[in-house]
């Protein structure tokens, strides 16, 4: 899912807020006492659904941010290397590919492999004495595959190796318990599966990697304590530092209210009727000629995410018939369309998507 439809209960708050702001100021103690709590409650509430501590845990606007501040936080020298996957998004791979620009290091392209086995292997043969990172999605946008995120963190770790994870499409799709994981950083945000507002995203950074990870955007926010005249500067020091700069509070408010929900329905409830409605679909496409799966049939390494090709149609086309001649919104790149179930999803609707896939049949 690119963008999730935000619950009413989201945007009214967002709206209450803008409003209050408005009328009152944000300058009004009421009022920044109340918008202040609210950010604070996201914070404390992605920290909770993601078994960390808040102090872990930097309010970043995107996905890309998060994976902005690992990339340019590390120190680099040339010829240090990257590993990433081919099933990477822009936002999980041109941080990167910049960094191979700007500061001469070599990104290496992991073949993604759904098996655990010949993935483990796969890494092993990339990783070397300059692998600095490994930086991977935890669902990926193009398969909805489940990364073995514990497993591959052990193995990567093994060799002396940090990792940061891509959680985009995993938070609030699938439970994610990074204190089992044990990744160095996760990036993920509340505008896709969490259904929060765009512009909400999180950072979570290990307090391992507190210190190792080097402040690059800094000013308004940044400093616990601030000398002008002596040009000095103590940062925070805990994930609270990436973030700097005036930013739409509102919004964090949006995001601590589909944390709730998120929370009353059930992250494990959410994930089981996902996956079971990605399940249907999957059978129903394993039945139609000229389709091919490329999402994993086992459920216990794939989500709520399911993604075809058509032997007989381009991408673009089939995402266009789609939305032109049903109204159903699903994402088309290259070959491949990616069909997403959130878990409000009906059955009846994944029939109608697959009769309305395999019309042209
Ligand atoms: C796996 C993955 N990573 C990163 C992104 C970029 O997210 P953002 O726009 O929050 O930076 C996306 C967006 O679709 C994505 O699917």
């Amino acid at each position: 899912m690119s963008y999730g439809p935000k619950p009413s209960p989201v945007v009214d708050e967002v709206v209450r807020l803008a409003r209050l702001i408005e009328t009152e100021g944000m300058f009004n103690p009421d009022v920044m006492a109340e918008i202040s709590k609210m950010y604070e409650r996201a914070r404390d509430g992605t920290a909770q659904l993601l078994n960390v501590t808040s102090s872990e845990i930097a309010l970043t606007r995107h996905v890309s941010e998060g994976m902005n501040i690992v990339a340019s936080g590390l120190n680099w020298s040339p010829g240090d290397e990257v590993i990433i996957s081919d099933e990477e998004h822009q936002g999980g791979s041109i941080p990167w590919m910049n960094l191979a620009r700007r500061a001469g290091i070599t990104v290496r392209l992991l073949h993604m492999s759904y098996d655990l086995d010949s993935l483990l292997l796969e890494l092993d043969s990339l990783i070397n004495a300059r692998t600095r990172i490994v930086s991977l999605s935890h669902v990926s946008t193009r398969s909805g595959f489940l990364l073995p995120a514990k497993e591959i963190t052990e193995f990567v770790h093994s060799r002396g190796v940090p990792i940061v994870l891509d959680g985009a499409h995993a938070v609030g799709l699938v439970p994610v318990d990074l204190k089992d994981i044990g990744c160095d950083f996760y990036s993920g945000c509340g505008h896709k599966w969490l259904l929060a507002p765009q512009g909400t995203g999180f950072l979570y950074v290990s307090k391992d990697r507190f210190e190792g990870l080097e402040l690059t955007s800094v000013g308004a926010n940044t400093a616990l304590n601030w000398d002008l005249s002596n040009l000095i500067f103590d940062a925070k020091t805990d994930a609270e530092k990436f973030e700097y700069g005036t930013r739409d509070l509102t919004v964090y408010a949006g995001l601590s209210v589909a944390l709730d929900l998120a929370e009353e329905v059930g992250i494990d409830n959410i994930s089981y009727r996902s996956s079971h409605l990605a399940g249907l679909m999957k059978s129903k496409v394993a039945d139609m000629n000229g389709f091919d799966l490329i999402t994993p049939m086992d459920a216990s390494v794939s989500t709520g995410i399911v993604a075809v090709t058509s032997r007989m149609e381009k991408a673009e086309n089939l995402t266009d018939r789609l939305w032109q001649d049903h109204r159903i919104l699903v994402t088309g790149k290259d070959q491949w369309v990616r069909i997403s179930f959130p878990y409000f999803t009906l059955e009846e609707e994944v029939d109608r998507v697959a009769e309305a896939i395999d019309a042209n049949a």
